[in-house]
């Protein structure tokens, strides 16, 4: 069965890291057929939009998405979010991002004294409202009175949804889900967030739930990742935390992402912007571009692809070569083909 697969390179180091994850897929010798689309930073400065109007039709129509980053210093980091990614999101109903964050054995942990056995954490955020819905609004423009509303939105389905699907991968794992809130100070999305998780707990008897503060959990991912499974979270606080999580497993460029719902085509991506301080110079590490690709594989119903290719991604970092934001001194280029190397032996 053929794979048809929507590249989006994207800009910066995205297009440098997609064509190794794309290297690493082709070596497996599935049927896969990519369609390379040129949207982002330079169509936005020949169009005047960050993709064209049948875009989500275009994406639509593919198995899968596999995407590098998008943003340049030369467009407001608003107008290419709104113009390309969160709308994918909102628009395709992505709901769920779904972070591994797992040291790899090789990879340097910034924590003293942990390693691969303490680091092995799962976020779920919720991808398609809260904090991100895109609601609200600025008047008095320019005036001292001047004035930004950004609404947060919760609604009961969505934050169900996004729960339900976390409790399911905490009973296949090792069964303690982490909900991320903030019901002390925001009193009515964060407090239909937790009744809703306390609900849905029911359905989930063999999973240990618990509900921390935010600002509490950063602070206990630091001091004691090991004793976290799941966590679920909220559009915001789960892109703050991933990040954060990102550099507990060795950086922004090991970090993978799965945007994905029941039934809907699915968008895999790095987690890792554009990094326009280092693109062009070949350095970038295309860990978790590769690792995005392994989760799509397994989306896409290629379990035992998916497997070698991480087992191929965990050779390579533990023995080399490693790109120099995890200790090694190698190209971007180097790393991608050591993975795909790997597959073919
Ligand atoms: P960033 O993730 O691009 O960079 C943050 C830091 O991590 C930089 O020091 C960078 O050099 C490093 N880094 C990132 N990827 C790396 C890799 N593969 N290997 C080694 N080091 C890596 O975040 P930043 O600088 O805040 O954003 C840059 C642009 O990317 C902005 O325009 C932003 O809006 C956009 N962005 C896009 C995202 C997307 O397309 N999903 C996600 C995050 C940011
Ligand atoms: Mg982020």
């Amino acid at each position: 069965m053929t794979h048809r697969i929507a590249v989006l390179p994207g800009d910066g180091v995205g297009p440098e890291v997609v064509v190794e994850a794309r290297r690493v897929v082709d070596a497996l010798g599935l049927g896969v057929e990519w369609t390379e689309l040129p949207w982002g930073s330079a169509w936005y400065h020949e169009h005047g939009a960050m993709m064209p109007e049948d875009a989500l039709d275009v994406l639509s129509a593919h198995d899968a998405v596999l995407m590098g980053a998008i943003g340049d210093p030369t467009v407001p980091d608003h107008v290419t979010l709104w113009g390309s990614i969160l709308a994918i999101r909102q628009r395709l109903d992505l709901w769920a991002n779904v972070r591994p964050a797992r040291l790899l054995p090789g990879v340097p942990c910034p924590l003293v004294g942990r390693g691969p056995e303490h680091v092995d954490m799962l976020f779920v955020r919720e991808n398609t409202e809260g904090e991100y819905a895109g609601v609200g609004g600025r008047s008095h423009r320019g005036l001292a009175s001047e004035v930004a509303l950004e609404t947060s939105v919760f609604t009961r389905s969505g934050v169900e949804r996004v729960v339900r699907y976390a409790f399911g991968l905490a009973a296949g794992r090792r069964a303690i889900l982490t909900s991320a809130t903030k019901s002390n100070a925001s009193r009515f999305g964060y407090v239909l967030w937790d009744e809703v998780v306390e609900e849905v707990a029911a359905e989930f008897p063999g999973v240990r739930v618990e509900r921390v503060l935010v600002d509490a959990l950063a602070a206990r991912m630091v001091r004691d990742p090991a004793g976290l499974d799941v966590v679920v979270a909220s559009n915001l606080f789960g892109d703050v935390l991933t990040d954060l999580a990102a550099a507990i497993q060795g950086g922004m460029g090991m970090a993978a992402s799965a945007n994905v719902a029941p039934g809907a085509v699915g968008l895999f991506e790095p987690v890792h912007g554009s990094a326009p301080d280092i693109a062009g110079h070949g350095v970038a590490n295309p860990c978790g571009a590769i690792w995005s690709a392994a989760l799509m594989l397994e989306h896409l119903g290629e379990a035992e692809a998916a497997a070698r290719v991480i087992d191929a991604l965990e050779a390579v970092c533990r023995e080399g070569p490693r790109t120099r934001d995890i200790g090694g001194d190698a190209g971007t280029g180097e790393v991608g083909a050591a993975v795909a190397a790997r597959l073919v032996a």
